[in-house]
Formats: C-alpha cells, sequence, structure tokens
C-alpha cells in the first residue's frame, strides 16, 4: 500500500471515493475552488491509500488558528476520513491518520481535532489513535407559537455583504477562546466546502445598528440555527423572535457545541435542550504531553470562554 496525495492520484476515484462513503459530491472544480479561497488547505490536499492504482481511502486535514490562554495555537482539523467498503478493516484508514499526524508535528502542530459520530465504527478508529472527547454537542429545539410582532424592535435582512458577519463575529468573540480567529473570507470558505449548505443567513438590526447574525438553513416550516451570534448576549433573545417574525416557522433547532451562556439565552427563547447525543468533537495531543483536562483548561471550558459552533467543523 502506498501513500499518495491528491494531485498523484486520479481525481474521478476520489470524487466516487467521498459519493460511496458521504454522499458527497466533490469534484476536481471543487477542489480547485476550496484551494483557491481556504488558506487552511496544506498543498498536498488529502492523502490516499493506493494499492495497485485503486484508491482505498483519504484522509484529509487542514491547519486552523484557534486561541488558548497561552497564545495562538495553530491545530489540524482533520477531515473526509473514509476506507471504500470492499477495502475495509486492512488498517489502510489507521495509516493514513497516522501519515497525517506525523506530517502536522514536522510543522510544529500539537494537537489535531476532529468531529464524528459515537454512534459510527470511526470512533473506534479515533480511540484507538488516542483521540479523547473534547466537548459535546448537543441539540435544541423550539415548538413555535405566533409572536406579535409589535412588541419586537429588531428586523432581520437576508441580503448583507459577508465583512457584516465578520465584523460582528470580530466583535463577539472578543476576549474569548477557541476558534475565534476566522479569516475574513469565511462564509467564502464554509460556502467552498459545501456539504453542509447555509441556505440561511442574514443580519439583525436595531435601528440602523447591526446587532447580531444567524447562519442555517431553512427547510419548509423548520429553521436550522447553526449559528446565532449577538455581541451582546442579552440581544439573543429579540433576534431569535426577529427570526420568528421573519419565516413563521414551526419549529426551529440549534446546535450547540460550547458556551453555556448562550444555550441559556436560547433556553429563555422557549428552546428545549436535549441532552443526549452521539455527537463527539475529539481531540488528540500529537505530542502526548497533556492530559485531556489541562488542554480543557488553556481553551477556557470550565469558565465559559471556549467558543466553537458547527459551523466551525470541517
Ligand atoms: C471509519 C473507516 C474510515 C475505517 O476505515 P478502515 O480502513 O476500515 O479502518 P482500519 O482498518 O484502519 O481500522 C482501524 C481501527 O478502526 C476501528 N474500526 C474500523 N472498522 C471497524 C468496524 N467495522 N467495527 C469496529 N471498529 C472498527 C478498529 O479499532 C480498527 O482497529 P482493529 O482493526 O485493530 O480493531 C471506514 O469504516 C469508513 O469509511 N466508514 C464510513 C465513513 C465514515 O464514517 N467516516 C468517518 C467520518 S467521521
Amino acid at each position: 500500500m502506498r501513500i499518495l496525495e491528491y494531485d498523484e492520484v486520479d481525481e474521478q476515484q476520489v470524487l466516487e471515493l467521498n459519493l460511496t462513503c458521504f454522499g458527497w459530491f466533490l469534484t476536481p472544480k471543487q477542489v480547485k475552488t476550496i484551494r483557491k479561497v481556504d488558506k487552511h488547505v496544506p498543498d498536498y490536499f488529502s492523502l490516499y491509500a493506493v494499492e495497485k492504482e485503486e484508491i482505498l481511502s483519504q484522509v484529509g486535514v487542514v491547519t486552523v488558528d484557534t486561541q488558548t490562554k497561552h497564545g495562538v495555537e495553530e491545530v489540524g482539523h482533520i477531515w473526509g476520513v473514509c476506507t471504500k467498503p470492499s477495502a475495509a478493516r486492512k488498517g489502510s484508514a489507521k495509516k493514513l491518520m497516522e501519515e497525517t499526524h506525523a506530517r502536522l508535528l514536522t510543522d510544529d502542530i500539537k494537537y489535531s481535532f476532529l468531529g464524528t459520530g459515537k454512534s459510527l465504527v470511526a470512533y473506534n478508529l479515533y480511540r484507538q489513535l488516542g483521540y479523547v472527547d473534547f466537548v459535546d454537542l448537543n441539540w435544541g429545539m423550539k415548538r413555535c407559537k405566533p409572536i406579535k410582532q409589535s412588541d419586537i424592535d429588531v428586523t432581520f435582512a437576508s441580503d448583507t455583504k459577508d465583512e457584516s458577519f465578520a465584523d460582528l463575529f470580530t466583535k463577539y468573540s472578543n476576549g474569548l477562546l477557541g476558534f475565534v480567529h476566522r479569516p475574513k473570507n469565511f462564509l467564502q470558505v464554509r460556502k467552498a466546502w459545501s456539504w453542509m449548505p447555509i441556505s440561511m443567513s442574514g443580519i439583525f438590526r436595531k435601528g440602523k445598528k447591526h446587532i447580531g447574525y444567524v447562519l442555517g438553513s431553512r427547510e419548509g416550516k423548520v429553521v436550522r440555527i447553526r449559528e446565532l451570534c449577538c455581541p451582546r448576549i442579552e440581544d439573543t433573545k429579540r433576534c431569535i423572535e426577529a427570526l420568528e417574525i421573519k419565516f413563521k416557522p414551526k419549529y426551529m433547532t440549534v446546535s450547540w457545541m460550547s458556551r453555556s451562556c448562550i444555550t441559556k439565552e436560547f433556553i429563555k427563547s422557549g428552546f428545549k435542550r436535549i441532552d443526549e447525543s452521539w455527537g463527539a468533537f475529539m481531540i488528540k495531543d500529537l505530542e502526548g504531553k497533556h492530559k485531556i483536562d489541562q488542554i480543557q483548561s488553556a481553551y477556557g471550558i470550565e469558565e465559559d470562554k471556549f467558543q466553537m459552533t458547527t459551523i466551525d467543523e470541517y
């Protein structure tokens, strides 16, 4: 088995592998776009386990800046781990993961993160490789009732420039830790990957002032919030109400990954917290130097300072 880089393998096989394993149609054109807009992608793009010209497995990684109490920490974020069913359980995904870790270490990167599901067989692979659970991923949902428009002084507008989102995120994330260093073209990057499309986005205004934004999707009468950021957390409730007035959904859902002060605002707005989930966001200390609670402390999890939403996941 050889380990090759994206540019050394057959693009058509990459496309078929991702379609088979994830239902993801990763065309050569999309790879080109991702490489152009996402500065987090390494030169090799992704790695492949190949036997007799046939791709068996894939592992991708990007490197992103995160903030810890000790300063900026560049970390790896693994994506696209898969093996074609006929080649499963021969150790090829594990070998690719090990090669990826070695490349990260060569670049002085200490931590590797990834998002997965505890219900997937991949969870065993990651545990075997030394990954441990880092933060929980929980869901919230609300059954919506009609709201009187006259009570709300916040408006929602979908047609807004990407810079407005970046400005609000910069204000919101001031003093927080974790995934707070987003590039200016963050939304363009997310759209380029597009495995989970953002079909609903917009800014909340009070008068002329921008007070928050939302990113998510709408499916019929369901509004799915992936990120709702207000620099003043206490504006969250009114922004949720403005969203309800705009779209009149029957249900709203939200995915929470970190800060409990945000979760509390959603609960004040009528969301129910669903405590159980199979979702997992994991970390591996590539140097094997620190205990998990030391790393969680460096990212301010106990102090409610760790910032991340599902939008940050690759
Ligand atoms: C997860 C996946 C990539 C594993 O690929 P693979 O090449 O078969 O994995 P490996 O042979 O390298 O297995 C390494 C370890 O992973 C775990 N593992 C892999 N397949 C497993 C299975 N079917 N059941 C339980 N554990 C499994 C085991 O711990 C295994 O070690 P072992 O064989 O010594 O017990 C593959 O099953 C896959 O593509 N799944 C579908 C896509 C997916 O869910 N990707 C992960 C997204 S987060």
